[in-house]
C-alpha cells in the first residue's frame, strides 16, 4: 500500500576494544538514546497503521451492509391515492394498508394520483412505474362499455338467451335469483371454432348491464407477462371485486387451462401455476358480490377437466358455425351499410356458404365490395359476391385452419 512509511535506520554500535570504560559508557547510553527515539517512531507508525486499519474495516463493514441490503431490499406496490401539501397518501397492494409518506419536492411534483409507485420497508418511494411496467393495466382491458350490441350478432339466439340467464339476469336482478334460492352459475364458458362470435357475445353482454367489463387475454397472460401469470389472476379477480358489478372476461383461455402435458417444461409449469390461481379464484367466488365470469376458446378439447367442476365453469355454451339461417342474418348485418343491387340475395348467397363463419361471411361481404369498387361502380352486385366466394374459398382450401372444438 501507498500508505506504508519507511522504516527508520537500525542505529548501530561500535563499541573499540581501546575505549576507555566511561567512553563505551557515553557510547553505550548515546545508543540506547537512539534506539529509544526509533522505538518511539516505530509506535508512532504502529498506531498510525492501526488507526487506518481500523477506519478501513469499518468501511469495509459499511459497503458488506449497504451491498446486502441492496440484494436483500424488497419493493413493494402503492397507488398514490392522494397529494397534501407536503405528503403524499398510498396504499399499498396486497394489504390496502394505507401510510402517509414524504417525498422530496422533485418527486413531488411529478406525481399524480393513480400513479403506480415502488416503496421499501420504511414506504419511502424508490421509483415510479411507468405504464410498461404496469403488466396489470396492459394485460387487462377494462372499459365500462364494449360496443358491441345483441343486434350484431346474427344467428345466435338460444346462445344469446342462455348467456342473459346466465350472467346478466344474476347482476341486473339479483333478488330473483336469492327469492327462488337458485345459485347462478359461477363462471360461463363460451366454446366453438373460430370466429363465431363467442368474443361478440361476451361484449354484448357487457353493453347491456351497467357492469364494467374486464378482458383478458389467456395467451397473453403466459406468453407476454411470463412469470406474472398467476399475480395478474389474482389482481383480476381484485380488480373485478373493486369495480363491482364487473363482468371478467377471459378470452382464449385454452392457453392457461389446457390438459397437462407429458413435458416438464418450464413454460408448463408457468401455466399450471396460472390456472391453480385461476381454480382458486372461483374456487373462493362465494363472497364475490357482483362479478361473473365469461371463459372463451376454440380449443375446448385442450381443456383441462378440472376448470370444468361444479362452481367454476359450470355452465357451457356452444357457439357452432352458422346455419343457413344464421348466415343470412349475419349477411344482412354485414351488408347493411352497403348499397347492394337488387339482384343480391343475400338468402341464396347463405345457402351455398355452408361451413362459413361469421367472420369468413363478414370478410366475405368485404371482398365483394372491393369488386365493386375495383370495377368502378357504386353498388355491389351478385357477381362480386360471385367472385368473393371463389376468392375466399381457394383461400380456404389454400390454407384451411382445422377447427379445434
Ligand atoms: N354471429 C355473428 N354475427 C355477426 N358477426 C359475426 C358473428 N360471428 C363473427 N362475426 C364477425 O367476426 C368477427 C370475429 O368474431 P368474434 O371475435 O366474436 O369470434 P370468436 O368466436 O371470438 O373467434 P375466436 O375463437 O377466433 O376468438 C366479429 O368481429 C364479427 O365482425
Ligand atoms: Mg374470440
Amino acid at each position: 500500500m501507498s500508505h506504508s512509511p519507511s522504516l527508520p535506520d537500525r542505529p548501530t554500535l561500535e563499541l573499540d576494544p581501546e575505549m576507555s570504560e566511561s567512553e563505551r559508557l557515553d557510547a553505550l547510553r548515546e545508543h540506547y538514546l537512539e534506539v529509544s527515539q526509533v522505538h518511539e517512531e516505530l509506535t508512532e507508525q504502529l498506531d498510525a497503521a492501526r488507526d487506518r486499519q481500523s477506519e478501513l474495516r469499518s468501511e469495509v463493514n459499511d459497503l458488506q451492509e449497504e451491498n446486502e441490503a441492496l440484494k436483500t431490499s424488497s419493493l413493494y406496490l402503492a397507488t398514490v391515492e392522494e397529494l397534501t401539501d407536503d405528503q403524499v397518501l398510498l396504499k399499498q397492494h396486497g394489504n390496502n394498508q394505507e401510510v402517509l409518506t414524504e417525498v422530496s419536492p422533485r418527486l413531488y411534483d411529478r406525481l399524480e394520483a393513480g400513479d403506480r409507485v415502488a416503496i421499501n420497508d420504511s414506504f419511502a418511494i424508490q421509483t415510479m412505474l411507468d405504464a410498461e411496467t404496469d403488466a396489470r393495466a396492459q394485460a387487462m382491458e377494462v372499459s365500462a362499455e364494449p360496443d358491441v350490441a345483441y343486434d350484431d350478432i346474427g344467428g345466435l339466439e338460444s346462445q344469446i338467451q342462455e348467456v342473459r340467464e346466465a350472467v346478466e339476469d344474476p347482476l341486473t336482478n339479483p333478488e330473483k335469483f336469492e327469492t327462488v334460492g337458485v345459485e347462478p352459475p359461477t363462471g360461463v364458458l363460451l366454446y366453438g371454432p373460430p370466429g363465431t362470435g363467442k368474443t361478440m357475445l361476451a361484449k354484448a353482454v357487457a353493453n347491456q348491464t351497467d357492469a364494467t367489463f374486464i378482458k383478458m387475454a389467456g395467451s397473453e397472460l403466459v406468453q407476454k407477462f411470463i412469470g406474472e401469470g398467476a399475480r395478474l389472476v389474482r389482481d383480476l379477480f381484485e380488480l373485478a371485486a373493486e369495480r363491482e358489478p364487473a363482468i371478467i372476461f377471459i378470452d382464449e383461455i385454452d392457453a392457461i387451462a389446457s390438459k397437462r402435458t407429458e413435458s416438464k417444461t418450464s413454460g408448463d409449469a408457468e401455466v399450471q401455476r396460472t390456472m391453480m390461481q385461476l381454480l382458486s379464484e372461483m374456487d373462493g367466488f362465494d363472497q364475490r358480490g357482483d362479478v361473473s365470469i365469461i371463459a372463451a376458446t376454440n380449443r375446448f378439447d385442450m381443456l383441462d377437466r378440472a376448470i370444468l367442476r361444479p362452481g367454476r365453469f359450470d355452465r357451457l355454451i356452444e357457439v357452432p358455425d352458422p346455419d343457413a339461417e344464421g348466415r343470412e342474418k349475419i349477411l344482412e348485418i354485414h351488408t347493411a351499410e352497403m348499397s347492394l343491387h337488387d339482384d343480391v340475395d343475400l338468402e341464396a348467397i347463405a345457402e351455398t356458404t355452408e361451413g362459413f363463419s361469421g367472420a369468413e361471411l363478414e370478410s366475405l361481404a368485404t371482398e365483394a365490395g372491393m369488386y365493386a369498387i375495383r370495377d368502378g361502380r357504386t353498388d355491389i352486385q351478385a357477381g362480386d359476391f360471385e367472385d368473393a366466394q371463389e376468392k375466399v374459398s381457394t383461400e380456404e382450401a389454400a390454407g384451411t385452419p382445422i377447427a379445434f372444438y
